[in-house]
């Protein structure tokens, strides 16, 4: 059983679709371990993107990242990391197939709605970056 780390991200908030989107997840069998609504903090964004330090788009995600708030999720499940992937769809819109998140919901790779972690790795390091040590639910 693995855990992921997802985020909606300002613009998905502002559209409304969290209720949406946690609902895709129950329904693809994943449970919710915790969740948050918040203001990221720069600080907190830069590290979250700290692999994509040297990427010419980087400012202007992080920009957006703390623009308003996010809701950050811990779903757990089996293969938890590729199949919330696999819900999200394709990082660019464009390429997202109809019946994903994004293929459903963005146009654009600069708005598209969500985060999911793209390793193991980074799911656990992403967890501990936004639920530092809380106590997360099970049940
Ligand atoms: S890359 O270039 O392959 O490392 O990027 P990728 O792994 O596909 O995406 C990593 C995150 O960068 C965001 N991204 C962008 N943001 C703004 N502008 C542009 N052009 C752009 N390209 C990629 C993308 O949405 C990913 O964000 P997260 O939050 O991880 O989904």
């Amino acid at each position: 059983m693995e855990q992921t780390f997802i985020m909606i991200k300002p613009d998905g908030v502002k559209r409304n679709l969290i209720g949406d989107i946690v609902s895709r997840f129950e329904h693809k069998g994943f449970r919710l371990i915790d969740a948050k609504l918040l203001n990221v903090s720069r600080e907190t964004a830069e590290l979250h993107y700290c692999d994509l330090r040297e990427k010419p788009f980087f400012g202007e995600l992080v920009a957006f990242i703390i623009s308003g708030p996010v809701f950050a999720m811990v779903w757990e499940g089996e293969h938890a990391v590729k199949n919330a992937r696999a819900l999200i769809g394709a990082t660019n819109p464009v390429e997202a197939s109809a019946g994903t998140i994004r293929g459903d919901y963005a146009l654009d790779v600069s708005s598209n709605i969500i985060h999911g972690s793209d390793s193991l790795e980074n799911a656990d390091r992403e967890i501990g970056l936004f639920f530092k040590g809380q106590a997360a639910f099970s049940y």
